[in-house]
């Protein structure tokens, strides 16, 4: 796991912005995995602001969105299809058709669903590059606690403290809703490229738990130590609590020369 700890979060999104214009610069038919939530928002606005200065375009690129709420309507302004156009989609020059979330919708079956948006992932070839955030509670989409390391799409409850934290985009007589479609930690685990961004104090102990293990269902996270590519884009308060914070900035600083020398070198 290679953790990078910047000075704020504007710092971590021009970073995972050069990732995504890598891979997008660099590759034909390039399928990204994208998440929602507070943190890939700046990342977003990056890419955005790419796209309008010339740098890239999103024409070529499949997305496939980590998860969605059960049986929500595209148009319902909580809908993650509604934050993925708001934040990115409505801004770039993606072609629709190809922007994938799991939903499934009322009548329909989450098992069947689950296992077409797997089939959907395998066709465009597999995820090169998967957008993740982490939860206070080590969940990365809405794998909460104890999802099996081996799970693949999938309905999924919510824990209270997934419900709580997220309660706050809710208004006070709203339905915020307990079910969700998500991709599985195995899913995950098979994008090529994991790039997990995490931000601020109340991340501090899911990240410590995530990078020094144990590895553990209990924290979903810990699951990328499993990963051969996953990079950690952290600020200080969400490194805080990690031991070899010296290490990291020692290492990659040496990556970064590793890199002048030996070319940087992404297996996309
Ligand atoms: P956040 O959510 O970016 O809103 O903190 C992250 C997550 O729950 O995965």
């Amino acid at each position: 796991m290679q953790v990078i700890i910047f000075d704020d979060a504007q710092q971590i999104a021009e970073s995972a912005a050069e990732w995504v214009a890598e891979l997008i610069n660099k590759k034909s038919n390039p399928v990204l995995g994208l998440a929602t939530g507070s943190t890939p928002i700046s990342l977003y606005q990056e890419l955005v602001k790419k796209y309008k200065a010339g740098e890239l375009s999103f024409s070529n690129t499949t997305s496939f969105n980590l998860d969605e709420y059960l049986g929500i309507n595209e148009k319902n302004e909580q809908s993650y299809r509604h934050f993925m156009n708001e934040n990115l989609f409505d801004h770039v020059d993606i072609n629709k058709y190809k922007t994938f979330l799991p939903t499934c919708n009322q009548g329909e079956n989450p098992r069947e669903q689950g296992l077409d948006y797997e089939d959907k992932i395998a066709q465009a070839g597999g995820i090169d590059l998967q957008i993740l955030g982490i939860g206070a509670n080590g969940h990365i989409g809405f794998n909460e606690p104890t999802s099996s390391l081996a799970s693949r799409t999938r309905i999924k409850t919510l824990t209270q403290q997934t419900l709580d934290d997220n309660s706050r985009l809710f208004a006070a007589d709203e339905f915020q809703p307990t079910l969700a479609m998500t991709m599985g930690i195995a899913t995950i685990l098979d994008a090529r490229y994991v790039l997990l961004m995490a931000t601020g104090k109340n991340k501090a102990k899911a990240v410590k738990a995530m990078v020094t293990g144990p590895l553990s269902a209990v924290c979903p996270a810990s699951s990328l130590q499993l990963h051969e590519n996953a990079i950690v884009l952290l600020d200080k308060e969400a490194a805080s609590e990690l031991e070899d914070q010296d290490y990291y900035v020692w290492a990659d600083k040496q990556n970064v020369k590793i890199n002048q020398e030996f070319g940087l070198y992404h297996n996309y």
